[in-house]
């Protein structure tokens, strides 16, 4: 079956399965089509200012509230929620993963969030979780919703279909989606085994980055995001619906399924978007812009170009820059950095950071090229150069990023990561040549 989208980021969008189910001129009609219930979900304050209100309609063959019965505990034990400080043993530093090992057992998308880093504070909606998933087996009756933040998933290895409340998604590597909080849904898999990367936004909702001088076109375009045409199911056997609400997770049993949405109009909806559709805009004579040049999407925190999250990728592209150290520079940064390769190389760290692996770069932690990277860089033949199959990311926050008690123990953890800079030599000799012997 081929599930339809609608183009566009951030409008508002209208879309119906049934001829009619849709109500016209009107949100909240005496007795809406087909019998539904008319409902709305609110994704901002109702008097949040017109350029951040997000809320949709939607039409329903039950009310959620019949979606919800007594709530009893439920645990995912991997999944943390910030503010969680002092959850291991391990001493500062910078730190690098090979990937999260694929599970034995049989487990689905949400018993196979592993938490890496966790910032901020859920109850203050601020700051951010940064997950592994790892799975091999479909959500057939569960279903998920998260109270404390909207997911941006990355995916690295195989495919997988969401299937929300609002539509479907289907997804590859390459590709990212984002599902708001509160959204109802399940995970299907379409390949056997799947892993990628998820950010928890505890915040603002994940939005495009004004362009400045760069003008109407160019990074991310609105036109290249694709919303799920509504698409509902009417199951009455046994389901199951798992709350993720300010950390912990919560259980309930219904009778039907929850995805059983007919219509629905409004600007609060999931997403996707293909990262190949990026134009990244870079230096075309010398040096290069700061990496959030390549910001896809940013979640504001309230003060002005002080992100949250900023969602970053390293696409292919074209090196052109003269008497330019064309790597990534050597630098520290109050931003906290956790960086995942979805496939290829990455131009600073050509061995040790591979596909599904992940790097730690901390608020203030010195990082740059490794030292054989910086040797090839500073001797190259500066001649134009296409950075070809390659897709790293960064999910970048404001605030510093608290290592899990997973994350410090998982037996990929490269305990020599630091020696990638150790053979950085002394260039200086107090002439202006310097030493490159
Ligand atoms: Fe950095």
């Amino acid at each position: 079956m081929a599930f339809s989208y609608m183009p566009g980021f951030g409008n508002d969008f209208e879309t119906e399965t049934l001829l009619g189910s849709l109500p016209q001129g009107r949100n909240s009609p005496q007795r809406p089509a087909y019998g539904l219930y008319a409902e709305q979900l609110s994704g901002s304050p109702f008097t949040a200012p017109r350029g951040t209100n997000e809320r949709s309609w939607l039409y329903r063959i039950r009310p959620s509230v019949k979606h919800t019965g007594r709530f009893k505990a439920a645990s995912y034990p991997l999944w943390k929620t910030a503010p969680n400080v002092g959850d291991h043993e391990l001493p500062l530093g910078q730190y690098r993963w090979n990937p999260v090992p694929m599970p034995k057992e049989p487990t689905n998308f949400i018993q196979g969030m592993r938490s890496i880093t966790t910032a901020g504070d859920v109850l203050g909606q601020t700051g951010m979780a940064a997950h592994v998933y790892v799975a091999n087996t479909s959500m057939i009756d569960d279903h998920f919703f998260n109270a404390d933040g909207e997911l941006l998933v990355v995916p690295q290895v195989g495919a997988l279909r969401f299937v929300t409340e609002m539509g479907v998604i289907e997804l590859r590597p390459g590709e990212i989606a984002v599902l708001p909080r509160g959204l109802v849904f399940k995970v299907e898999l379409v390949d056997k085994d799947v892993r990628g990367y998820v950010c928890e936004n505890y915040g603002a909702k994940l939005t495009l980055p004004d362009r400045g001088p760069i003008g109407a076109n160019c990074l991310a375009n609105p036109r290249d995001f694709k919303t799920p045409c509504a698409w509902f199911e009417e199951k009455e056997t046994p389901c199951r619906l798992i709350v993720k609400w300010c950390g912990n997770f919560h259980l309930t049993e219904i009778g039907h399924s929850p995805l059983d949405v007919v219509a629905w109009h409004g600007n609060y909806a999931p997403y996707k978007y293909d990262l190949a559709t990026f134009s990244p805009v870079g230096a075309i004579l010398f040096d290069h812009p700061d990496p959030s040049i390549f910001t896809v999407l940013t979640a504001p925190s309230g003060e002005e170009g002080t992100a949250n999250i900023d969602f970053v990728i390293f696409p292919p592209r074209w090196l052109v820059a003269e008497d330019t150290f064309r790597p990534p520079w050597y630098h520290r940064n109050i931003m906290s950095e956790f960086m995942g390769l979805i496939h290829g190389q990455y131009d600073a760290k050509e061995e040790g950071f591979v596909p599904g692996g992940i790097s730690l770069h901390n608020l203030m932690l010195a990082h740059g090229p490794d030292a054989p990277g910086f040797e090839k860089a500073s001797r190259a033949e500066l001649k134009p150069v296409k950075l070809d199959n390659t897709m790293a990311f960064m999910f970048e926050t404001r605030f510093p990023q608290m290592l899990t008690r997973y994350g410090a123990e998982l037996e990929t953890r490269q305990d020599n990561y630091i020696d990638c800079w150790a053979d950085l030599k002394k260039r200086f000799n107090g002439t202006p040549e310097g030493d490159w012997s």
